[in-house]
């Protein structure tokens, strides 16, 4: 086996996408465009990463330095293409085999064309081998120039005849080098051109003039290098990335009523004959159970959902888990660390937060559940508030198996409601009750009879 190093270029401005953030690290379907390109390249297990960095370095570093895989080569300033993997040298040093070069905000290239790439490469034992496509609109791409059929040079548009600019196979700008002539050859280039910089295409010409193999592969879905440059271009290339996504999951057995609205992140997993709904959004380290309905609107983040769980419209759902059978919704707000037991129930404008409500519980309307331990069967009345900040600290509340809170009860924690306890509604409850109790916490009614009569004037 031959060692492959991958290089991925992240130098360059990305001056249209009119943005602070650098440009790669703009996110397409959950994922900065960069870190879709790594993934893909983690399919060819390449012996080492190297990623030009140049325009925001240190933001670019700061953001992949939880892959400590990674070596950055830094680009300074940015002269070209070709420069740019000039600089990859001394991160190369010693190293042999092929280098595959990538660029960081191409994204929709897929690991089986990386595969084709190198696998041509190394069973062609070529010296370079670019990938090209054919299209129906070339502008802007360096066209691939063919003698007797084989590739002779790359000329990029600005440089090109008309004649030249008629070519419709283009460069993708995606390349297998053999290391061993590279870094001798990319030294040759010069910025002679229409744009003055030191462009990487002009590796080819150097190698035919030298007799060294160049060869190429060509795209069957020319749509896999589509760069991203500006903010339109972020939007298709995401919708493609989405598209992508669910069709894997329909594939899997999952139903999509409107694939076109479905946002599910690539880290995200669904079990077979769950239904999502238009427009739910399903982020980070979302995991699905079997047989789910997520309906219209809602969107869960970090978050587990068992099988059979049922989250009705514009729930959102952070950090948080629900057991099997649960229900949740519509407009229920799971806060972080809140777990929803076995067929409990969360109805309407419900929110929790770090509160666990325990198996066959319910919490039907307009609650605020935080800090909380509920048992099983409890019943969590309309309007209630568990009271668990004092303007310093946050309180526990736990709440015992079966306990009935009647509605709008506030319980003041820290405070306990044994098991079995029963509130009455509208009290507020500051001692802890016993288990089995009845605790009422509020001012006696008075009725005064004739009194509306007596006032009026
Ligand atoms: C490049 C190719 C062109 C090809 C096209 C495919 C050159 C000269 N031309 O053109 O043949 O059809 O890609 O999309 O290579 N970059 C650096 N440092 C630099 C310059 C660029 O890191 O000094 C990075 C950019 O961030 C980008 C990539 O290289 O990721 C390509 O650069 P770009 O300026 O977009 O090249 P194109 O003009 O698109
Ligand atoms: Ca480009």
């Amino acid at each position: 086996m031959i060692p492959l190093h991958l290089v991925v270029l992240a130098a360059g401005k990305g001056t249209r996408m009119k943005s602070s953030l650098p440009k790669v690290l703009h996110p397409a379907a959950g994922l900065p465009l960069i870190e879709h390109v790594l993934r893909t390249a983690e399919h060819v297990t390449p012996a080492s990463v190297v990623i030009v960095v140049g325009h925001q370095a240190e933001t670019l570093r700061a953001a992949l330095q939880s892959r400590p895989d990674l070596q950055f080569a830094l680009q300074e300033p940015q002269l070209g293409t070709g420069h740019a993997l000039l600089q990859t040298e001394s991160a190369l040093a010693g190293v042999s085999g092929t280098v595959v070069l990538l660029s960081g905000d191409v994204p929709l290239l897929t690991a089986a064309t990386l595969r084709r790439l190198v696998d041509h490469h190394a069973a062609s034992g070529a010296a370079a081998t670019v990938l090209t496509a054919v299209v129906d609109d070339p502008a802007g791409y360096g066209r691939i120039e063919r003698a007797d059929g084989r590739i002779a040079a790359i000329v990029e548009h600005k440089d090109a005849s008309p004649g030249q600019r008629a070519i419709r196979e283009i460069n993708s700008g995606i390349y297998a080098f053999d290391l061993a002539p590279l870094f001798g050859a990319l030294r040759q280039i010069g910025s002679a051109n229409a744009q003055g910089e030191y462009y990487l295409p002009d590796l080819v010409r150097i190698y035919r003039d030298r007799g060294l193999p160049v060869e190429t592969v060509t795209l069957d879905n020319p749509g896999e290098i589509l760069g991203v440059n500006s903010r339109k271009e972020l939007a298709q290339v995401a919708q493609a990335l989405r598209a992508a996504r669910n069709d894997e999951l329909m594939a899997s057995g999952v139903t999509l009523i409107d694939p076109a609205t479905a946002y599910i992140g690539p880290d995200v997993s669904i079990g077979q004959d769950t239904v999502i709904h238009p427009n739910v959004y399903l982020e980070g380290r979302t995991t699905i159970g079997a047989r789910c309905e997520i309906q219209c609107g809602a969107r869960l983040v970090n978050s587990t959902l068992a099988d059979d769980v049922f989250v009705n419209s514009y729930c959102v759902i952070t950090d948080s888990q629900v057991e099997r059978g649960a229900d949740v919704g519509p407009f229920a707000h799971l806060r972080p660390q809140s777990q929803i037991g076995e067929d409990a129930h969360v109805g309407a404008f419900v929110e929790l937060k770090k509160t666990r409500l325990g198996r066959g519980s319910k919490a039907g309307h307009l609650a605020y559940l935080g800090d909380a331990i509920i048992g099983e069967k409890v019943n969590v009345g309309a309007g209630v508030i568990t009271v668990n900040y004092d303007g310093k600290t946050k309180h526990q509340t736990t709440i015992g198996d079966d306990a009935f809170i009647g509605s709008d009860a506030q319980l003041i924690a820290p405070v306990t409601i044994g098991k079995g306890g029963y509130v009455a509604a509208g009290s507020s409850i500051t001692e802890d009750v016993p288990p089995g109790a009845l605790a009422i916490g509020r001012g006696r009614q008075a009725n005064k009879p004739g009194w509306v009569e007596k006032n009026k004037k």
